[in-house]
């Protein structure tokens, strides 16, 4: 069977399947949308987002792209941001990177890769802002795993800038941002212990009343 048939007929399957557990199941999913969390992710195939943390439909807000990159004029991401905050009131964000990503080797290589580069440049300031740190791991692929592990911290603090986050914690919303990154190797998530929960916990310059 072609992929694109094997997909119609998961579908029809999986639907089913939903069906036969709880016969109202896409009555609901229908009627209300009210996930808890906002994931922010890799592109990359291989992080399900919903799969991997065990949520089903209608428990998970999701925006992905290459190198999960938040970026304050990226009306993409911002739009996704304020929807998750304002309207679906989501308690968490989660930034998620992962070890072994292609968009963070890239950003370490001195190839030219066409319009991602330009994309990837938010990675590569990451990389540029700690050079001496990652200079100093010799293993290419660990030096990756590092700079995904601060492409993350990075992206949670620029989640946290923005007036979306910002707005919310000053309206008294409970709000917490939060790193993880994912290891392909052995499909455990991992949490960077980078909560961030109100504005005094980032920096002056960024604070906004
Ligand atoms: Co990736």
């Amino acid at each position: 069977m072609r992929i694109l048939e094997k997909c119609f007929v998961a579908n029809r399957e999986w639907a089913a399947r939903e069906l036969e557990e709880d016969p109202d199941f896409f009555k609901h999913l229908a009627a209300v949308h009210r996930p808890e969390m906002l994931w922010i992710g890799c592109s990359d195939a291989r992080l399900p987002p919903n799969e991997i943390i065990g949520l089903r439909s209608g428990e998970l807000f999701v925006h992905r792209n290459v190198a999960n990159v938040v970026v304050h004029s990226d009306l993409n991401c911002l739009s996704v941001l304020q929807y998750a905050i304002e309207v679906l009131e989501v308690k968490h964000v989660i930034v998620c990177g992962h070890y072994g990503c292609g968009g963070i080797a890239t950003a370490l290589d001195r190839k030219p890769h066409g319009l991602i580069d330009n994309w990837l440049r938010h990675v590569r300031d990451v990389r540029m802002s700690h050079e001496d740190e990652l200079d100093a791991i010799e293993d290419p692929r660990e030096r990756g795993n590092r700079l995904a592990e601060l492409n993350v911290k990075a992206q949670v603090a620029n989640v946290c800038h923005t007036t979306i986050v910002q707005d919310a914690w000053n309206r008294g919303q409970s709000l917490a941002v939060h790193g993880w990154i994912f290891a392909l190797g052995d499909g455990l998530l991992r949490d960077l212990g980078l909560c961030v929960e109100s504005p005094e916990q980032i920096p002056p310059p960024y604070q906004m009343d």
